[in-house]
């Protein structure tokens, strides 16, 4: 059966390659980022299956226009895949407060108000995925650089935690993945000369899955995915 599923973040890296996958395996796909070019190419590549809506998601009425959207398209939520993100890679002491709140804003504010604002266009035994990180993973190695983009992604993965408790009577499951190292621009640029072990289409394959069927077998759970690299 045919899903629909949001996903934020779908202009480029993870998201992107996870678009294009679920309209491959014949689900459609709200895809959301600023960068109109490429959405647009997303949508002529998979016309039939990829709708996209240009959105910067910490604006403040986020939540009211992708409802607005899949109002126009008549479609509830079946998957929400948060997976937008910045990672602002600096010594702990030189983080200014505007880089806590652009991480914080970006990676834990906008998953929280969008899911409480879309709450009422879920379908039942509907999936929510947070896409967290290693360096949010409690008991992971941590690196330099990376404390406040790791603090935005641990709070992310225990809201999701409460988030299954509380959504349970919507019928809304939600999971957390807290993914290593993936061969993205973002990694690129905070590590550059880095070679990832996974690339964006292995780990777009496996999220792809995981949302469609993932909730059969988890519910509140944070779960590792990683050959034990940093992420
Ligand atoms: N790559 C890794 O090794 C790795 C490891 C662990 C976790 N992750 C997580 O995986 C997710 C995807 O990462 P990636 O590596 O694919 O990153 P990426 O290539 O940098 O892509 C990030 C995406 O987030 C979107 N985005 C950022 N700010 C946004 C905003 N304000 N509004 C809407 N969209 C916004 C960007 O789109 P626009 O700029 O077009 O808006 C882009 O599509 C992130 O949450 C990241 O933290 C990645």
């Amino acid at each position: 059966m045919s899903k629909h599923i949001v996903i934020t973040g779908a202009s480029r890296g993870i998201g992107n390659k996870t678009s294009r996958k679920l309209a491959e395996m014949g689900h459609t796909v709200t895809a959301i980022s600023r960068s109109e070019e490429e959405l647009n190419q997303l949508k002529s590549d998979y016309p039939n299956h990829i709708s996209t809506l240009v959105l910067d998601i910490t604006e403040e009425n986020a939540g009211k226009k992708i409802a607005e959207h899949l109002n126009s398209l008549s479609q509830n939520i079946d998957g929400l895949l948060h997976n937008a993100g910045v990672l602002i890679n600096k010594p702990f002491a030189e983080q200014e407060r505007a880089d806590w709140q652009k991480q914080f804003e970006v990676n834990l504010m906008a998953p929280a108000l969008l899911t409480k604002e879309l709450k009422s266009h879920f379908n039942p035994g509907s999936h929510i995925v947070t896409i967290s990180s290693m360096g949010g993973f409690q008991g992971s190695s941590k690196f330099p650089g990376l404390s406040v983009y790791s603090a935005t992604k641990g709070g992310l993965s225990i809201l999701t935690e409460c988030l299954a408790t509380e959504l349970s009577e919507d019928k809304i499951s939600c999971n957390s993945l807290c993914l290593g190292a993936v061969q993205t621009e973002m990694l690129e640029q905070a590590f550059p000369g880095i070679e990832a072990p996974v690339s964006p289409q292995e780990m777009a394959d496996y999220i792809s899955d995981f949302i469609i069927n993932g909730h059969k077998f988890y519910n509140g759970q944070i779960l590792p995915v990683t050959l034990g690299d940093p992420g």
